[in-house]
């Protein structure tokens, strides 16, 4: 019997995940995906050729792999049909190696037309949603009024897809909003509806399975997984910087409810965070640069979204967040990511706790949305050295191994994997994974 090994991200996501999953995908059989939707953007990078996927995991470049879409993923059918047709553009089948939770909800036009009201009518205090309908669709899960994947294999899935579009056109209409006010992906409603009652053959040709008794069978024959989380620890809808968050669970726990597996069939859970920090959309920041150095980390990080392309904001590492983050994902391996963005700093921060009207705390407070947080640091001189192509630790310079020393005894965490670049192959394995 095995268990069930996770790799998810400890910050406000794009942490670099879709480059680990694939370097860890050899070890395991079935890559699966248990929260999120298309707000995720998950680049991979190898032979020259830069790949983002969305919704589907990112074990798909590896032909002999399993990937499942888990009962807790939302998948909107317009974009997976895109992202399926990309990936054959490129050669690579995503058909044969791919199944669905029948569970998985779906987005609808309308989800999206409803998260771009909410958004507008907040205005200021607007999340910076991704626009992919993912607040709208999970309320409608937790609603109980959701449309499931397995519900188009049934006749009436037209009057179950027609009922829920007038709860959102009577939502939008309460806004001051109408089925015109906003285009989705630049065409009008209607056009964007043909498409999507389209996309919904397409799904239909899948392998739309009960993946919880698939996914624990395949687990009680001894097979290897690795669940793939999708945004971050700090955008969980329990613990990240609410309301500034998503409506998923990032985190750990959530690998059980987004796939159906027990606790106890949790194995190693691989936290992945850059060496400094970045946030898409509004909210608290509380180590947000907005000077030289955080213009050149964007710069340098390549730091715009992989789904909206949207400038990143740049800052330092935030212990505080990271160490909440491994606790509530009970992280077994810490990965460093894109170190080399740091290469030319002279001087590197970490904060290392908050000031909170005059009160020093090391921890992640209620009211990180409201309250003045000002950031404590300690400074680590830089390596001012090109670390591509390094690939042993004990090659490194010494103040990035310095670097790194300082951030395991602050966490109590060994680091185990290092990234030295985008590509598959510069990778340091620091501890045995
Ligand atoms: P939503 O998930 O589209 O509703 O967006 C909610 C918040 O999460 C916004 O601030 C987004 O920018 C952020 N967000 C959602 N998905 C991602 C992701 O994959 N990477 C980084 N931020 C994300």
């Amino acid at each position: 019997m095995s268990k069930i090994d996770v790799l998810l991200g400890l910050q406000w996501g794009d942490e670099g995940k879709g480059k680990i999953v694939d370097v860890l995908t050899p070890k395991y059989d079935i890559i699966a995906r248990f929260q999120g939707g298309p707000n995720a953007g998950h680049t991979l990078e190898f032979d020259g050729i830069k790949h983002v996927l969305h919704i589907i995991p990112s074990g798909i470049f590896h032909k002999e792999k399993s990937n499942l879409i888990g009962n807790g993923v939302l998948i909107e059918p317009v974009i997976f049909k895109q992202e399926i047709e990309s990936l054959k553009s490129k050669g690579i089948d995503a058909v044969t190696n791919l199944l669905i939770s029948n569970k998985a909800n779906l987005i609808l036009p309308t989800h999206r037309l409803t998260d771009a009201a909410n958004e507008t009518y907040k205005g200021s205090s607007k999340i910076g949603s991704t626009l992919k309908g993912i607040g709208p669709a999970y309320t409608d899960k937790v609603a109980r009024i959701a449309m499931r994947v397995g519900d188009i294999l049934n006749d009436n899935y037209k009057q179950v897809y027609d009922k829920l579009k007038a709860s959102h056109i009577r939502h939008i209409t309460s806004l001051g909003f109408n089925l015109n006010s906003f285009q989705i992906d630049g065409i009008s409603f209607e056009e964007y509806e043909q498409l999507w009652l389209k996309s919904l053959d397409f799904l239909k040709k899948f392998r739309i399975i009960d993946s919880e008794y698939w996914l624990n069978d395949a687990l009680n024959s001894g097979k290897k997984v690795l669940a793939e989380g999708a945004q971050g620890a700090m955008l969980d809808i329990d613990f990240g910087s609410y309301p500034f968050v998503t409506s998923s669970s990032t985190i750990t726990a959530g690998v059980c409810t987004g796939l159906g597996v027990a606790p106890s069939r949790i194995g190693n859970v691989f936290g992945i965070c850059k060496a400094y920090c970045t946030r898409v959309g509004s909210g608290p920041f509380p180590t947000e640069l907005f000077d030289e150095n955080g213009s050149l980390l964007r710069e340098k990080g390549k730091e715009y979204g992989s789904t909206t392309g949207r400038p990143r904001r740049c800052g330092w590492i935030d212990l505080p967040a990271l160490k909440y983050s491994c606790m509530l994902n009970g992280v077994t391996h810490l990965v460093i990511m894109k170190t080399d963005v740091l290469n030319d700093f002279s001087q590197i921060n970490v904060c290392d706790k908050y000031e909170i009207n005059k009160n020093i705390t090391d921890k992640f407070p209620f009211n990180i949305s409201t309250e003045d947080i000002k950031p404590l640091y300690s400074s680590y001189q830089g390596w001012k050295q090109d670390i591509k192509g390094i690939n042993e630790y004990s090659k490194l310079p010494s103040a990035m191994k310095q670097y790194i020393t300082a951030l395991e005894e602050k966490m109590g965490i060994k680091v185990a994997v290092i990234s030295t670049s985008p590509d598959r192959k510069d990778t340091i394995y620091k501890e045995n994974i």
